[in-house]
């Protein structure tokens, strides 16, 4: 028998930052099978692996408790690449040094290689890359050199090839990092000797024993949502277990999307007859939301509210006893942003991860059978599995739904001129540094089309400006800006149907005009800023990612910004409509 999950080559330790997973996906997408781990795991446990990755994180290492590895690490023999943080580390660690800088550098930069090197081979020698700090190092240990440096930063790479030890500060691992992957197969293969080990696909019969190994003779019942991940999931169970033993509920919690209850519905028909039911909760969620602005809090309510439901079907259903237990379509990013590995800032908590769902976890009544999978690995195997391929592209949707793409204010407040544009007096999520922030958004009223120009000039301003984490720019309204005031209001139907009607629309004129095509989702945010005739303004919020973790805003022709907002401004109650232009870092894909 395949083992389900080989010993891993490489190893990611993770000293908090939010895309030390992505790392480990990284190396397995170059066919090396990787896993994270802590970065107190002791050297024991290191020995034998054939490289070792330190993952970036959101302290700075010359404060006192921050994350650390044991310096004996750098002894071991086996090569290390630290990442951001991890760069930083190994400087202070091996006698170096590294201070905060005079200014950040969030976002895309060109790297310049000044010494030829192992880790660039076959790489040209200028290109564009990701950073995400403001800490640098000033000082090289002894035995390195700087290999690679950027306008802002001198020392973006350093080596020490005789050891083996090198280091990175920007982020190979994202994909605005051009070259990133070509430097860590360098890493993997030339400066490691590492082999291919891992390919997804060929994981399908160890994953369907280890459900049955797992599943003992329990049946499995799942809360489905609709989604790649549960629905994947769900079909592995069926074919370890057989349709008699796997159940699927969904829950409508009326913060679903439109029609989407019946899409999900005819999914699993086509499914062979597993037994699917459909539990109503629209009035429970609302009632539960009611007068809840706090985005953190939205999601801890959803959360609990999908326990107590699964609680009540649990119940109605007889899944009481101890035969059945619960899958999910949990994977493994979904424990990122939520401090799953110890040190991760909370930047979001997903709604699978709140108290509830992990106490079922420590009563051992719990399988996830894709809680090692990525996103893309999950949609391999999907793929694998005969789901059609339609279905497998479907963008990603959060579990909490519309709930948090609908803001809420309890106080009202008039849009400020500031010097760069208008403040919009209502805050939203982003990310900077690996740290959570929740910060106003600047509104611009002048619009320039050049081509990407708008993106361009947001990085900029976000750079320069500390007291907001998101940009958009005025595409249409029927008030003027400096007239549009925010509008206390919380989620209920009302908002919530004029969403809906928001995002169908954009929806249909994105998949006409083949725009859909061109990103990786699309939400579409309501806020509570407007008139008090038209309390709604709507966001379009395109963006471009690989898996969620940095994303770009995507550029929108000025015809199609113009047909949405037209459409858009037609429904009743919406007064304007804006386009985020934010990458992430510094904003967040979703505004709460
Ligand atoms: P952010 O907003 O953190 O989103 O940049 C990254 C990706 O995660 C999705 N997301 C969620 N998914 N439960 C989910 O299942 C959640 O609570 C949640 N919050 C964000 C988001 O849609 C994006 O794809």
């Amino acid at each position: 028998m395949t083992k389900y999950i080989p010993e891993p080559q490489v190893v990611v330790l993770d000293t908090g930052g939010q895309y030390c997973h992505l790392i480990a996906r990284k190396v397995r997408e170059l066919g090396v099978y990787a896993e994270v781990q802590p970065c107190g795991t002791p050297l024991q446990a290191l020995r034998d692996r054939r490289a070792i990755i330190i993952s970036g994180g959101p302290n700075s290492v010359y404060e006192p408790d921050s994350p650390t590895v044991d310096p004996e690490l750098f002894c071991l023999g086996v090569p290390v690449l630290g990442i951001c943080y991890g760069l930083q580390l190994m400087a202070h660690l091996l006698g170096g040094s590294v201070t905060l800088g005079t200014k950040g550098e969030y976002g895309l930069a060109l790297l310049s290689v000044v010494m030829p090197d192992s880790l660039f081979e076959g790489i040209t020698q200028r290109q564009q890359v990701w950073m995400s700090h403001r800490d640098v190092v000033t000082a090289l240990p002894p035995g390195f050199h700087a290999i690679a440096s950027t306008d802002t930063c001198t020392v973006a790479a350093m080596s020490n090839p005789g050891r083996r030890l090198y280091g990175v500060q920007f982020h190979p691992e994202v994909a605005h990092t051009h070259r990133g992957t070509d430097m860590l197969r360098n890493f993997l293969f030339r400066i490691c000797g590492c082999v291919k080990d891992w390919n997804p696909k060929h994981r399908i019969s160890a994953i369907e024993e280890r459900i049955r190994e797992v599943a003992g003779d329990r049946n499995v019942f799942f809360f489905v949502s609709g989604g790649v991940d549960s629905t994947v999931a769900f079909t592995l169970c069926v074919r370890a277990l057989g349709p008699q033993r796997t159940r699927g509920i969904y829950v409508d919690t009326g913060l679903m999307r439109e029609g989407e209850t019946e899409y999900v519905r005819n999914v699993f028909a086509a499914l062979d007859g597993q037994s699917f039911m459909v539990v109503h909760a629209e009035d429970q969620f609302l009632c539960a939301l009611a007068g809840i602005c706090d985005p953190e809090q939205k999601r801890q309510v959803i959360g609990e509210e999908f326990v107590k439901i699964q609680q009540k079907v649990i119940e109605a259903e007889h899944f009481l006893d101890d035969r059945w237990i619960l899958g999910q379509g949990t994977i493994y990013p979904d424990t990122i942003e939520s401090g799953g590995t110890p040190q991760a800032a909370v930047i979001k908590t997903h709604h699978n991860r709140v108290p509830g769902i992990r106490r079922l976890m420590e009563m051992n009544r719990i399988i996830e059978p894709l809680s090692h999978f990525y996103k893309d690995e999950v949609r391999e195997v999907g793929r694998e599995l005969g789901l059609p391929e339609a279905f497998l592209e479907r963008h990603p949707f959060p579990g909490p739904g519309l709930a948090i793409r609908c803001l809420c204010s309890r106080t009202g407040a008039v849009v400020q001129k500031v010097q760069h544009g208008w403040l919009l007096p209502i805050r939203s999520v982003g990310v900077q540094g690996d740290s959570r922030s929740y910060r106003p958004v600047l509104a611009l009223d002048s619009f320039f089309d050049e081509k990407g120009g708008l993106q361009v000039r947001a990085t900029e301003l976000i750079n320069r400006l500390s007291a907001i984490n998101r940009i958009v720019a005025w595409v249409d309204g029927k008030v003027p800006l400096n007239r549009l005031a925010l509008v206390p209001a919380s989620l209920n139907k009302e908002r919530l149907a004029r969403l809906r009607l928001a995002d169908a629309a954009v929806r249909r004129l994105s998949r006409e005009s083949g725009f859909d095509r061109k990103v990786w989702q699309f939400p579409v945010i309501l806020i509570p800023i407007g008139s008090p005739q038209m309390p709604d303004s709507v966001v379009l919020r395109p963006v471009d990612s690989v898996d969620g973790m940095t994303a770009s805003s995507v550029y929108m022709e000025d015809d199609l910004l113009k047909r949405m907002a037209t459409e858009l401004l037609r429904i009743e109650g919406i007064c304007a409509v804006f386009y985020d232009l934010t990458h992430k870092p510094p904003a967040t894909i979703e505004w709460e």
